[in-house]
């Protein structure tokens, strides 16, 4: 077996629409307050894509930034992974709209359905298609448009999620040990309906029936899946950081998924991790599934809390269940 790594992040690049949707906002249509927001998910505001900003025009935004931060053009790309819950359209996927509008003529294009963990899955994926040959250089992207399957009649979901997207080169590791040193996922199905859309894919197609339901908008055991998240964000933890062979205090940065400040913090705890070497952004975001790591990995890059040599954890946990984590020396 070849030794890790086989693949490196060169980049990430994101892009959010310009709409905010603060908590204030959301109590002049659902009986919630501020205070109960912040002090149970740590949420603030998150961002709002109007009609026109589509998963693949985001995704475009953001990946034409990762594509300069790399030194690359779309030509040079020979696949796209992208991690959505929220296609633009069902047939076909968002990946081959993006490919179109990026003109990356050379690549495969599909999507990866794996809920918020997606971004990790995709990572898995593109370093995959690099160790068996079979593809150079990879864009790996994570986007949604969550607020187009939130029901904002329900407050239980409504001041969760949010609109965004982010991207990441991904290419053959281009120095000892520098890349993704271990990535695990896993999932389990069984848990299905404690976050699901009932409606309005081929089992129970769109309907008026579907419609009046509601069924068609995301539904949540917020207690169960927060319950879950905790276990499975944990055990991620331990496993990527076993899987690297480094343990946790030699970690710089941990930037898990961003659903719930109170989850960040369990996982973090368990970890080992303290707080101040935590990436937390949900308050401007929310959740933004498959887009959250993406987002909050910039955001460390920008900040200079990643640079070159960094260590960083990553960890995320969605419907499905998934679950999905990674060590990378960036
Ligand atoms: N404002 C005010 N009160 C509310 C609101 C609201 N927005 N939402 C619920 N409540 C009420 C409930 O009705 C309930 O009232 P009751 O006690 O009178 O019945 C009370 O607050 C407590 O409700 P819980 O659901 O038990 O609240 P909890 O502390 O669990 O917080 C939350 C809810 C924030 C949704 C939490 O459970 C959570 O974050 N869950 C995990 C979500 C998650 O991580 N998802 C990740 C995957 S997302 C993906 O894959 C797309």
């Amino acid at each position: 077996m070849i030794a890790r790594p086989f693949a490196e992040l060169a980049s990430v690049g994101t892009a959010v629409p310009p709409g905010v949707l603060t908590n204030h906002d959301l109590m002049r249509t659902l009986d919630t307050s501020d205070e109960w927001i912040v002090e149970r998910t740590g949420i603030r505001e998150r961002r709002i894509a109007t009609p026109d900003q589509s998963v693949a025009m985001l995704s475009r935004e953001a990946s034409a930034v990762a594509l300069e931060r790399a030194g690359l053009t779309p030509a040079d790309l020979d696949a796209i992974v992208l991690a959505t819950a929220s296609p633009d359209r069902l047939l076909p996927s968002t990946a081959c709209d993006l490919q179109a509008l990026l003109g990356a003529h050379n690549a495969a294009a599909f999507d990866l359905g794996a809920a918020c963990p997606g971004y990790l899955f995709a990572l898995t994926v593109a370093e995959g298609l690099i160790a068996s040959g079979q593809s150079r250089t990879v864009l790996v992207v994570g986007a949604e448009k969550l607020s187009t399957i939130t029901d904002f009649a329900d407050r239980s979901t409504a001041i969760l999620f949010g609109d965004g997207a982010g991207a990441s080169v991904v290419r053959p590791s281009s120095q000892p040990g520098r890349g993704l040193l271990s990535t695990y996922i896993g999932s389990d199905g069984r848990l299905a309906p404690l976050l699901y859309r009932p409606g309005g894919g081929s089992s129970d197609p769109i309907s008026e029936k579907v419609v009046c339901e509601r069924s068609h908008y995301m539904k949540m055991a917020g207690r169960e899946v927060f319950k879950a998240a905790v276990r499975a964000m944990a055990e991620a933890c331990d496993e990527a950081l076993t899987r690297a062979g480094v343990t946790a205090d030699q970690i710089d940065l941990l930037v898990p998924h961003q659903a719930n400040l109170r989850i960040i913090d369990a996982t973090a705890k368990h970890a080992g991790i303290p707080m101040s070497k935590v990436m937390v952004n949900l308050d401007r975001y929310g959740n933004t599934s498959s887009a959250s790591i993406p987002l909050a990995l910039d955001q460390a890059v920008a900040e200079g809390r990643v640079g070159p040599g960094s260590l960083v954890l990553l960890v995320a946990f969605g419907a499905g269940f998934t679950w999905g984590s990674a060590v990378v020396r960036w």
